[in-house]
């Protein structure tokens, strides 16, 4: 069963910035796109670089180990289409970004 769970305040990430978050023993990449937020699986498909370290690039999460970028919407890879890194959709409530996992 799915359910949102509050993983950071709205203001500990602004627009363009992203990290990882812990969440109930699991790791996610969290970015402010332009005030949206998007929630990825932390780990790269490529060789599991930690996305959550990357840095977002014109609406893309650029891997901080070899470079694969990945739609901030999709998360489909440029190079590799057939990479696609799992999204979660995410809300805010009373301040914090929630995940919803
Ligand atoms: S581990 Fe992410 S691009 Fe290689």
């Amino acid at each position: 069963m799915s359910e949102f769970v509050p993983v950071a305040d709205v203001s500990s990430l602004a627009p363009g910035e992203g990290r990882t978050v812990h969440v109930k023993g699991r790791e996610f990449a969290l970015y402010n796109v332009d005030g949206n937020f998007c929630a990825f699986d932390d780990q790269c498909p490529h060789k599991g670089g930690p996305l959550g370290a990357g840095m977002l690039d014109q609406g893309k999460i650029v891997c901080p180990l070899h470079g694969w970028a990945f739609d901030a919407e999709t998360g489909q890879c440029d190079l590799r289409p057939d990479k696609v890194v799992k999204t979660y959709p995410t809300r805010v409530r009373d301040g914090q970004v929630e995940i919803c996992i």
